[in-house]
């Protein structure tokens, strides 16, 4: 069993589907964003805006390098943004969670806690400039996934068995 690296576009529900990886299987899970968090002893938004987006890619790289050479048998889910770092597919098996942009804002803002997860993500600020991102992601995404789960109309459960099945020829 090596890793499962979870990537996709904030929103998407990576954070949701890694609980139900770790209730379903074996697998320990973390989470790029949290233990980011925890190093630096701040929430990403006091990151962003304190000290900058670029300090917030140099963190992602170090956590990056660690989770190469130091963490086996795990699920990792990573930030949106995480997908840039150059070592993502020597990390493990890199696992996209796939939905329109459109379907991700409408998850979001049904959400009963809808003000506090759009608060929390810089980026989704202002969603012009969010879907723009998210247009200029979605084939780089695509291109480092070796599994693609589109999530549209599934529950966390769902996908969650989905990744499992799939994953099993990659281990
Ligand atoms: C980001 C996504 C966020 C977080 C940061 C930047 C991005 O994580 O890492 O706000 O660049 O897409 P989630 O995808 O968990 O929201």
């Amino acid at each position: 069993m090596s890793n499962i690296v979870l990537i996709g576009f904030m929103g998407v529900g990576k954070g949701s589907v890694a609980r139900e990886v770790v209730k379903n299987s074996s697998y320990i899970a973390i989470d790029t964003d949290d233990l980011i968090e925890s190093m630096e002893n701040k929430k990403i938004k006091n990151i962003f805006d304190e000290i900058g987006e670029a300090y917030f890619r140099d963190l992602e790289k170090n956590v990056a390098h660690w989770l190469e050479k130091s963490v086996d048998n795990t699920l990792i889910s990573t930030g949106g943004g995480f997908y840039k770092q150059k070592n993502i597919n020597k990390i493990g098996t890199v696992v996209l969670l796939d939905s329109s942009f459109k379907e991700i804002i409408k998850r979001i803002k049904e959400h009963p806690n809808a003000k506090k997860k759009l608060k929390k993500r810089p980026l989704l600020a202002d969603l012009k400039m969010a879907e723009k991102l998210y247009n200029e992601r979605l084939p780089e995404y695509k291109k480092l996934a070796d599994i693609v789960v589109d999530v549209t109309h599934k529950t966390a459960q769902e996908c969650s068995k989905e990744i499992l099945k799939k994953v099993k020829k990659y281990v």
